[in-house]
């Protein structure tokens, strides 16, 4: 049976990569709706190399015309249609932070805990919606996935260096406008960024909490725990930087259990989703420019830390857009589709 689906923020920089990678992989649609809002009414996207969708209103779209339907249009749109999809039949997968702690809300990242999406349909205590995790927490929880099973992960600390695509096409246009006004003495004050994000590198992504994290630090932390082990301490501290796609971690991990470097490295390069590029030379890791419109998680630099006694550091880089929302959403979909969820 093939499926109707609706990528619904269509228009963006997110739900463009998700009508791509929903064609890459051959997704078995038999419909694809591009859903945006009035105003891109009657516009054309592109699924594929081939084939051209023209975008429709959300507002006035029936859910019950599809069986799944990817959200990436913000928090709020999500809050104002994802249930009333959900109600209508249709199994939301929903990219905005909008459902994710929600206790009747499965967060899923399918290499690491594909069996809770049972969890999301209405007849097993759900609302038919599966959230798809923040972008920094799906590369960090597929790089942890296999140290946790073979060695227990307590604790992990990490800095980030977020891409600007991570603010949707305004931040990519942002950097972009910036960069060039500053070659030709025109002044782009900041609008989608706190402060000048060309040839400067900002410690703050979304908003400030009362202990001092920002709610983007915060989210890394509490997700990582619903999706993995509520036992894994997490500390974040998450910065933007003036790159278009693609986003850095630099990760220090201590385990429970005592481990060997070799072996580490051998469970990474063995696990779904992940890719080991790690020589110690020139060009021997991963820039995010690299990462970009890969679907891996990329792990280099994997050392030990000789700071605590099971410790080790690594650098895990990967396309934002991608692993980070538009192809595990689209991943989620076909787990949905391969457990029989849909429809
Ligand atoms: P539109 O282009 O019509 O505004 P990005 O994150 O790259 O900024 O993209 C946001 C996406 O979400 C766009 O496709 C945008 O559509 C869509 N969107 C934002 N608000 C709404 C809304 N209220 N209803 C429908 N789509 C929306």
């Amino acid at each position: 049976m093939g499926y109707n689906v609706a990528v619904v923020g269509a228009t963006g920089a997110v739900g463009r990569e998700m009508l791509r990678t929903l064609a890459e992989r051959n997704f078995p649609a038999d419909k694809v709706y591009a859903l945006a809002s009035q105003k891109s009414a009657g516009r054309e996207v592109s699924y594929g190399d081939d084939e051209v969708i023209k975008v429709e209103a959300l507002d006035s779209f029936d859910f019950s015309n599809a069986h799944i339907a990817l959200f990436s249009a913000g928090g709020d749109t999500s809050k104002a249609y994802a249930d009333k999809a959900g109600k209508a039949g249709c199994i939301v997968i929903d990219n905005s932070s909008a459902f994710r702690m929600e206790d009747d809300v499965p967060l899923i990242v399918p290499e690491v805990n594909p069996d809770a999406v049972e969890g999301c349909l209405i007849a097993n205590g759900g609302r038919n919606i599966i959230a798809n995790p923040n972008c920094s927490t799906a590369q960090l929880v597929v790089a942890l996935k296999p140290l946790h099973d073979a060695y227990g992960v307590k604790r992990v600390i990490t800095s980030t260096y977020q891409a600007t695509s991570g603010a949707g096409q305004a931040g990519m246009d942002e950097l972009f406008n910036q960069t060039k006004g500053i070659f030709v003495n025109d002044q782009n004050p900041p609008e989608t960024f706190t402060k000048q994000i060309a040839f400067n590198v900002i410690p703050h992504i979304d908003v400030f909490m009362d202990d001092g994290f920002t709610k983007e630090e915060w989210k890394m932390r509490a997700e990582t725990k619903k999706i993995m082990d509520d036992s894994i301490e997490v500390v974040a501290h998450a910065v933007r930087v003036p790159v278009f796609v693609g986003h850095s971690e630099s990760v220090f991990v201590e385990t429970a259990k005592p481990f060997d470097e070799g072996e580490a490295r051998d469970l990474l390069r063995e696990a779904d989703g992940v890719s080991v590029i790690d020589h110690r030379a020139n060009e021997g890791y991963v820039t995010p420019v690299e990462s970009a419109g890969e679907d891996a998680v990329f792990i280099s630099r994997l050392r030990r830390d000789p700071s605590i006694e099971n410790g080790m550091v690594f650098w895990c880089v990967s396309d934002n857009l991608r692993k980070g929302a538009a192809l595990n959403s689209v991943q989620i979909a076909e787990l949905v589709v391969a457990r029989k969820l849909a429809g």
